[in-house]
């Protein structure tokens, strides 16, 4: 469903409120903050995804890279997680079940957390997700509404996740790009948390279902303030452009590109894949940074240090109404 759809329904309903809630869905931010003592809050987290690639191995680790990202995202140390699966145990056999909870035990490992639990139940379409907590100092949270303007964005993982995965659905892309894809997917977000807390950044948010342009205006219009990008800086995996070009491109992403159509200002030159890649799904996407200018270098050298993408593709600019420009 769009973002648009999705507001208007959790709109009529009322916030839930709580003094102990330190973050909650007000601002569309990554993760829920229960502030239990002074020092000590707890961070939470849910999601659940269809499969994306064939291997049930390959997909465990993409719901486990997925579901710990924001934990991360909120500046928190994931420490805890509970599976959620949907299986269709009358035709698929047990054994395909087994490696999909392989794949995400084995995520949970490299991040250093616990799968404590959890619960299955039969259905038509497999989708498997989980429940993460994680632990966080309450002064310590990153948020998403907290960029400045003059901050610097960075971004740790290539765009065009959506695209391949929907070409590869369709038989229309090489296995060389299938397997990049899958390893940005299945890669963990935590070296680049790590790089992150180590320099300190003013707002952090991960790139996943709404796509580049979607979390960066949960970002601008809840800091109130703009973003310029610069397309020719954004790392976008090498095949989804022809892919894009061929409009092989999940509704998502187009649903994506018109629930933001009236706060992104286009340059001219714009090409419409321009558009659709900037806009296009990421089932497991990297984390997108705002750090003030001083501490961009230092931000970038962190995570090269820890091997993690570190794409400077714009800044926050001032713009009360969280408008995005994008130029070539
Ligand atoms: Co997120
Ligand atoms: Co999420």
């Amino acid at each position: 469903m769009s973002r648009e759809d999705l507001a208007q329904v959790l709109g009529q309903l009322p916030v839930g409120s709580h003094p102990n809630l330190i973050v909650g869905s007000e601002t569309y931010d990554d993760a829920a903050v229960y502030k239990l003592t002074k020092e000590l809050a707890m961070v939470q987290t849910v999601d659940l995804i269809t499969p994306v690639v064939d291997d049930p191995y390959s997909w465990g680790l993409i719901v486990g890279a997925n579901s710990i990202s924001d934990i991360y995202a909120m500046g928190a140390r994931p420490v805890m997680a509970l599976n959620i699966i949907c299986f269709p145990s009358k035709t698929l056999p047990m054994s395909v079940l087994g490696e999909i909870l392989r794949g995400g035990m084995d995520k949970a490992t490299e991040a250093e957390i616990v799968i404590a639990g959890g619960h299955t139940i039969d259905d038509k379409e497999p989708k498997y997700g989980m429940i993460v907590t994680g632990l966080v100092h309450p002064e310590k949270v990153v948020r998403n509404s907290t960029a400045r303007v003059g901050d610097r964005l960075i971004l740790t993982k290539p765009l065009g996740i959506g695209v391949i995965t929907t070409a590869l659905k369709a038989g229309k892309v090489s296995q060389k790009t299938v397997d990049e894809a899958v390893e940005v997917m299945a890669t963990l977000n935590k070296a680049a948390w790590e790089a992150m807390l180590e320099v300190g950044v003013n707002a952090c948010t991960d790139v996943t279902g709404f796509g580049l342009l979607g979390h960066l205006n949960e970002m601008t219009s809840s800091s109130k303030v703009g973003a310029r990008l610069i397309l020719k800086e954004i790392p976008i995996l090498e095949e989804a452009w022809a892919l894009a070009e061929e409009r092989i491109v999940p509704g998502g992403s187009f649903a994506n590109l018109n629930s933001v159509k009236s706060i992104v200002l286009w340059h001219p030159q714009m090409t419409d894949e321009a558009k659709i890649l900037l806009a296009d799904a990421q089932t497991s996407g990297g984390l997108l940074l705002s750090v003030e200018e001083g501490k961009a270098r230092a931000l970038k050298d962190a995570l090269l240090k820890r091997k993690v993408m570190a794409a400077e593709i714009g800044e926050i600019v001032e713009d009360s109404e969280g408008r995005i420009r994008v130029e070539p």
